[in-house]
């Protein structure tokens, strides 16, 4: 057998695996913390034992919890796609990582545990100067971004991109990445409390989509139109950003943040986004001279499309070209207040999760805040 028996953990805080669990679909209340013994972990050829420091709270995990996820394997399930920690443990035959090597890890689901066993081909090495919050908040949002604008789009100087919710994940990091290209103009939509941030963060025009048709927003400052629309919204949104695109412009579809309207399931919004579907044939497509792209980081299963997408990502990290927006941290107790952050839209960036448990001092700390 090429596994190894991974030590227990050393710490009397650290010797519980902890882990936030789906148990069923619907409201905050499915999503449960659990605690258990840790058992010794008996590591398969190709796997290393990760303690997770920092994990990301997705768009895509509040679908999930609400049954709306479909790469998420089915209830009871521990969740987390994205986080960064330290190699505890590796399998015989993995040589290329070591115990103590900070990491980043993308997988499909179990990130949101203390401890954790993962593919050694889903991690990648992180750059000292990187905390793990920063790596946990960077995988999912960096990666779909880049491979939508640089690998589907084709991205290139003085273009004009539409960043719709460009005030949450994907949205910063589209930004961010849109300025390692010269010239590029950044239209994007977000509440207004939001703009100041998102400005300085590089978005050339904040747009109030609450109170104002963006379409017509843009038209009176491009009436051209825009070259590039990210769309992860779906449903009447994706025809009117089409309709944006300048001859040769493209659109990259990814997501149907219009299906989710608040913590419960709601079939009405789900029905009007199915109802106001685009829909084109390939003949009327080839009569408007421009593209559309479907993208979802869930159904790539090359891991090497993923692995040098991130040394791209890392190198442009170590360059001061991006950097991860955190927008909060909650320890796993607080699982419920992260997402409803979301669901509420009030975050700027990511929101993380802390496996470890929240200190007495800081849960005196917030009490006294509130
Ligand atoms: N296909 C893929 O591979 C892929 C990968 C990652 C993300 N995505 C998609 O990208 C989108 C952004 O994901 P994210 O994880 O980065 O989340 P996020 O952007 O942090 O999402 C939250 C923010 O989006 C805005 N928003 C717009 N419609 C919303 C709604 N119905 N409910 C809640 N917030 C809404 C809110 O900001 P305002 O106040 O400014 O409206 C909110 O603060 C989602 O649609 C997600 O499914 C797709």
């Amino acid at each position: 057998m090429s596994g190894v028996e991974a030590p227990a953990a050393a710490g009397a805080a650290e010797d519980k695996v902890r882990s936030l669990v789906l148990t069923g679909y619907g409201g905050y209340d499915k999503v449960k913390l659990q605690v258990k013994p840790q058992n010794k972990v008996q590591l398969k050829s190709g796997e290393v034992l990760l303690r997770v420091k920092a994990c990301g709270l997705n768009f895509a995990e509040l679908m999930g919890r609400q049954g709306l996820y479909d790469p998420l394997p089915a209830p009871p399930v521990t969740m987390g796609m994205e986080g960064a920690g330290v190699i505890e443990a590796v399998a015989d035959d993995v040589k290329d990582r070591k115990v103590g090597d900070r990491v980043i890890a993308l997988v499909r689901s179990g990130l949101w545990q203390n401890l954790v066993v993962v593919p050694a081909v889903r991690t990648t090495v992180m750059p000292d100067e990187m905390s793990f919050e920063e790596g946990a908040a960077l995988p999912i949002s960096y990666v779909t971004a880049y491979l939508m604008l640089f690998e589907m789009a084709n991205l290139k100087p003085g273009n004009s991109v539409l960043v719709h919710m460009a005030a949450g994940g994907v949205g910063i990091a589209a930004t961010q990445l849109c300025h390692t290209v010269p010239d590029v103009i950044v239209f994007g939509t977000a509440s207004s409390s939001k703009h100041e941030t998102i400005a300085r963060g590089g978005v050339t025009h904040p747009i109030d989509y609450r109170t104002r048709d963006y379409a017509d927003e843009i038209r009176k400052i491009s009436p051209k139109g825009v070259d590039i629309v990210l769309d992860p919204l779906g449903g009447a949104d994706t025809q009117k950003s089409f309709n944006l695109l300048k001859p040769l412009g493209s659109l990259i579809v990814f997501g149907a943040a219009n299906g989710v309207t608040g913590q419960k399931r709601n079939l009405m919004a789900l029905a009007k986004l199915w109802y106001n579907q685009m829909s084109l044939t390939a003949l009327k497509l080839m009569q408007t001279n421009k593209t559309i792209g479907g993208f979802h980081l869930g159904y790539i299963t090359d891991d090497d499309i993923i692995n040098r997408t991130l040394v791209e990502l890392l190198e442009f990290y170590k360059q001061g070209k991006i950097k991860p927006c955190i927008d909060s941290c909650y320890h796993f107790e607080e699982v419920t207040d992260a997402m409803k952050r979301m669901h509420e839209r009030q975050n700027i960036g990511k929101v993380l999760l802390l496996p470890s448990p929240k200190r007495e001092e800081e849960r005196q700390w917030s009490k006294a805040k509130a």
